[in-house]
């Protein structure tokens, strides 16, 4: 079936084609191309963003939506297996979208799911939706997806935001930076991928003016409380690096700050005002993009947006 499970799949023309959907749905929202179709959204995992606008994206195509956001009210809490629980929900909707702690879920949900499943985050691993409106947000501020320097900062271990957008850029001739602690760094599996592909990159314990000076995209992420096993080494890191206004005087024109969100201290509020502040406009994109996911799993084609003959 046509599920989203990782951006790794999706070619430069899919990815280029992705845009081109999102950019319809930014022109208008509200079409209702899903008039007759179910979305489920099942959350083994907290989330503001990407459920509220998956659900938001269902809503202005004309879905409509079932789902759960605290796994301990449903009967996976009596013993009942992933797999059950997908092929249940299954027989209800057209879609299921999952967000789960375990890696590999999404995958798993895929190839036992007869509807599309998308990957709305497992684990540390990926998650291919937010790279889709993060690759459209840089895409919206830069002109182009070519030849960019991207500065990825705080837990590149645990962030799977990163590990997708690295994934997906491969395309797309960018220069990465990663900026981290030692306990933070960029695992060697994204690193082993760089080199496979010929994605040039540097590595940085320093989080200074001088570092990201010529930055196109400064990406921050949180520090993955969730993920640590143990709190003291997150006490440890978790003030490691804030993003400061000041930081941001010598920079270029053309640079923005994006964040996955939620933020929690990493990017001071006196940046929100900043010009090359786009993390809310980012998760505005989330709509558009997930718009785009949703009918593109179900086959709807750019054609049929355009047209509107669903
Ligand atoms: N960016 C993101 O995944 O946010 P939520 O956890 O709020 O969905």
């Amino acid at each position: 079936n046509r599920s989203l499970v990782t951006i790794a799949e999706h070619s430069k023309e899919k990815i280029l084609y992705m845009i081109e959907m999102a950019k319809q749905f930014e022109m208008n929202p509200n079409r209702r191309l899903l008039h007759d179709k179910v979305v489920a959204t099942l959350f083994f995992e907290p989330s503001t963003r990407t459920r509220l606008s998956f659900e938001t994206a269902a809503n202005r195509l004309g879905a409509r939506v079932i789902g759960f956001t605290d796994p301990k009210v449903t009967s996976s809490s009596k013993g009942e297996t992933l797999k059950d629980t997908i092929m249940m929900v299954s027989s209800y909707a057209d879609i299921i979208v999952m967000r789960h702690y375990l890696e590999g879920a999404a995958r798993y949900a895929g190839e036992v799911a007869p509807v599309p499943v998308v990957n709305a985050g497992d684990g540390a691993n990926q998650h291919p939706s937010q790279t889709m409106l993060d690759l459209y947000s840089i895409y919206k501020t830069q002109g182009t997806l070519e030849n960019l320097n991207i500065y990825l900062v705080g837990d590149l271990k645990y962030g799977r935001t990163v590990h997708s957008l690295l994934m997906a850029m491969r395309h797309f001739n960018p220069t990465f930076h990663f900026i981290a602690p030692e306990e933070l760094k960029m695992p060697e599996e994204y690193k082993l991928y760089c080199r496979e592909y010929g994605i040039r990159y540097t590595e940085h314990t320093d989080f200074t003016e001088e570092v990201i000076a010529d930055a196109d995209i400064l990406y921050m992420t949180r520090v993955q409380r969730e993920r640590f096993t143990d709190l003291m080494e997150y006490e440890r890191v978790k003030n490691v690096y804030i993003l400061r206004n000041k930081m941001l005087e010598n920079t270029r024109d053309n640079l923005r700050i994006l964040h996955p969100l939620p933020r929690v201290n990493e990017i001071a509020y006196d940046v929100d005002n900043n010009p090359k502040a786009y993390y809310f406009q980012q998760a505005q994109n989330g709509l558009y993009a997930r718009e785009a996911i949703l009918c593109d799993v179900l086959g709807i084609t750019l054609e049929d947006i355009k047209n509107e003959t669903i």
